[in-house]
């Protein structure tokens, strides 16, 4: 039997991006998670996947709306990548951002390498998570800086030597 602790474990010795997933709350303001469980799923449809906690409030967001944005994270946003880990209750008001907004509507981190505004086309219920399968509507390859990666529960630069 596999524990939880053994394979999250082996799970960080998968290195990834980041990505902050961003949506709109109960009272129509942007809302934000932190998360590496994002994948490509197939080209034609553009078609993208990401898991979300049953925990976490982006899972009722995301069932609710239906649709998404994905937001791929340069390095000089560590400290967000952080920040949006936290739930909202646990986050200060310290850190600093903002918004454009494109035709999906859906909020765009600025500063990130890339977004991915998407419709829900599909979920399936596994366990503890549902995966939303995303088909991406909007898209904009905003900067060429380098991706924050996440290893063995932290972060790296791999522009840094
Ligand atoms: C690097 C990293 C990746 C994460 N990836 C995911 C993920 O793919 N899915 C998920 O549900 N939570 C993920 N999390 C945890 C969420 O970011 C965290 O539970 C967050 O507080 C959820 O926010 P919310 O409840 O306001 O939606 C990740 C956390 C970190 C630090």
């Amino acid at each position: 039997m596999v524990s939880k602790d053994q394979f999250r474990t082996a799970m960080s010795k998968f290195a990834t991006g980041v990505t902050v997933i961003t949506t709109i709350d109960e009272n129509g303001q942007p809302h934000e998670m932190t998360a590496n469980s994002f994948t490509s799923v197939c080209l034609e449809p553009p078609t993208i996947l990401v898991c979300a906690g049953h925990t976490t409030n982006s899972f009722g967001y995301l069932d609710k709306n239906k649709k998404f944005g994905v937001n791929i994270l340069s390095t000089g946003q560590q400290e967000l990548g952080a920040y949006f880990a936290k739930r909202p209750e646990q986050q200060d008001g310290s850190a600093v951002y903002s918004y454009a907004y494109g035709d999906s509507e859906l909020p765009i981190l600025e500063g990130s390498l890339v977004f991915m505004g998407c419709n829900v086309v599909g979920e399936h219920i596994y366990g503890d998570h549902t995966i939303f399968v995303g088909e991406v509507e909007e898209l904009m390859v905003a900067s060429d800086d380098s991706p924050l990666l996440f290893f063995d529960s932290k972060w790296y630069d791999p522009s840094s030597s």
